[in-house]
């Protein structure tokens, strides 16, 4: 479907005000429901998911060692809103259709509260998982300032969940960030990226069947979802107005398996303070953007002297990741800057020379070096499915790693896509990757470089909790366990590999 482009205002999301706060902790109370929600002005309203209903959900707002409580109430229909395949881990017949469990990404949390997949409950918590734990959700906070985000990961239906509409911002702020001098209140805004597709009344689109349909089942699920349609902040196409000064933007891409690789049509630059894991050491000015499904980027981007321009945001990125189809004149348009707002007062934010400092791991430090492959599969129907160290989600757990310890991960691609790949509780850095040849490796399961190893991309130079392990190469990252011991997972990020069983658990023991 054709909709026009930059006819609605970008929304921007609540921020979420605590049932209670003192000075020992916070709580909250976040409601989930379907309702209604205009997506674009020429389009009938869509039915969506949302958190205290809103779609994206409220942003929580929390200070760095802030401890604070979440209860995650189901109160959604009892009736799925989008095509369930029972086929899938976690989603047969035997359990209720409708379950949700919230994951905060990038949270460094204790594992009863993390989300994990198999912890989902229904409304009033009448059913939950096998490893349900609690209603109430503790989240100490331990991250310094970052973007971090929350959506839904129930085991099989994640892909369901977060695409009806189940996602938002979770920010954390800590005394760092606040003498920076950052562009902040009004000037500050997060931007969630996601793509979809419409049916004509204005009703979310999710194919039922992948494009050759599997005869004996009446729901499959799809290898990828592409959408054809892009939204920023639940608003497809939208525009800003913006003064002509700084504003700083976290980028967040929400979708179920789009890449984006951002550039501004004025080819001006965007300047990158923050990874996943929160501020850089140094700020690095780029051309463009790429971030894989849960990727997030912290840029300012500055519009002084361009008054009265239009800047549109703009998207080359092909679908499947890399060599899918490349975009058109939709999914290669994201959203409209208007430098039509007058200044208000001046801009005396700044673009920080230095941040944080970001101490390299002492990779002498590594006590165990993990080898895992990323490989395709194919199931009983004939469909294609993708496995981590060739592990379906229940085989007996094989990541256990020490609390404390420091490990290095190989990442080694076999399949011909890039995955978004994410680990729970810790965050990592990356070493490097390196070209490989697969055929050799298939043979002998010897890994034959073909390439010195290449560092890490100026973006990728800070923490990190998702990474782009691309086809032909072993991608490497470490990282150190802690501070939590207990049950959490690793995963590919596109939500279709994610759902179909390339998803392991992991164990931090001590
Ligand atoms: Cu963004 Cu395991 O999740
Ligand atoms: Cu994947």
């Amino acid at each position: 479907m054709m909709l026009q482009k930059f006819v609605d205002a970008l929304p921007i999301p609540p921020i979420l005000t605590p049932k209670w706060k003192n000075q020992f902790y916070t709580y909250y109370q976040v409601n989930m429901t379907e309702f209604k929600q205009s997506l674009h002005s020429e389009l009938n309203e869509t039915t969506v998911w949302g958190y205290e209903g809103s779609y994206p959900g409220p942003t929580i707002e929390v200070g760095s060692g802030e401890i604070t409580f979440i209860k995650w109430i189901n109160n959604l229909p009892d009736k799925h809103l989008l095509p369930i395949d029972f086929t899938v881990h976690g989603a047969h017949r035997d359990v209720p259709e409708v379950r949700t469990v919230v994951h905060v990404h990038g949270a460094c949390v204790e594992w009863e509260s993390d989300g994990y997949p198999e912890a989902w409950f229904t409304k009033e918590f009448k059913q939950v998982g096998p490893y349900f734990r609690k209603q109430v959700y503790r989240y100490d906070n331990c991250n310094h300032a970052c973007t971090l985000w929350y959506h839904d990961h129930t085991l099989g239906i994640t892909r369901l969940n977060v695409y009806a509409g189940l996602a938002g911002f979770y920010l954390i702020r800590d005394d760092r960030e606040r003498i920076l001098n950052l562009p902040s209140g009004k000037y500050e805004i997060p931007i969630m990226l996601q793509d979809k597709t419409f049916n004509k009344d204005g009703s979310l689109y999710y194919p039922k069947q992948p494009e050759k349909p599997i005869r004996e089942l009446e729901t499959s699920i799809v290898p990828e979802f592409i959408g054809d349609t892009i939204l920023v902040n639940g608003k497809v196409y939208p525009y800003l107005k913006v003064e002509p000064r700084k504003y700083r933007f976290r980028l967040l891409n929400a979708s179920n398996t789009r890449f984006f690789r951002i550039k501004l049509d004025s080819g001006q630059l965007l300047f990158q303070i923050g990874t996943d894991g929160g501020f850089m050491q140094h700020p690095v000015g780029v051309k463009e953007i790429m971030l894989a499904p849960a990727e997030r980027a912290d840029v300012i981007i500055d519009f002084s002297n361009l008054e009265g321009k239009n800047i549109i945001m703009v998207n080359d990125a092909p679908a499947p990741f890399p060599t899918g189809t490349p975009t058109d004149e939709n999914t290669g348009t994201v959203m409209q800057f208007r430098v039509t707002l007058p200044l208000s007062s001046v801009d005396t934010s700044v673009i920080p020379a230095h941040m944080r400092p970001f101490p390299k791991i002492n990779g002498h430090l590594a006590s165990k070096i993990r080898y895992l492959t990323l490989n395709d599969n194919m199931d009983k129907f004939g469909r294609e499915f993708m496995l981590l160290d060739n592990k379906q989600w229940d085989a007996p757990i094989t990541e256990n790693p020490i609390l404390g310890s420091t490990e290095i991960w190989y990442l080694i691609n076999l399949t011909t896509d890039t995955h978004p790949i994410h680990l729970h509780l810790i965050d990592f850095q990356i070493l490097d990757r390196r070209d490989f040849d697969v055929e050799t490796y298939n043979k002998e399961k010897k890994i034959k470089y073909t390439s010195t190893a290449i560092p890490p991309e100026p973006q990728e130079r800070g923490w990190k909790d998702t990474v782009r392990a691309n086809p032909n190469q072993v991608t490497r990252i470490m990282m150190k366990f802690g501070p939590f011991t207990g049950l959490y997972v690793w995963h590919c990020h596109i939500l279709e590999h994610e759902d179909y069983e390339m998803m392991r658990p992991y164990i931090v023991i001590r």
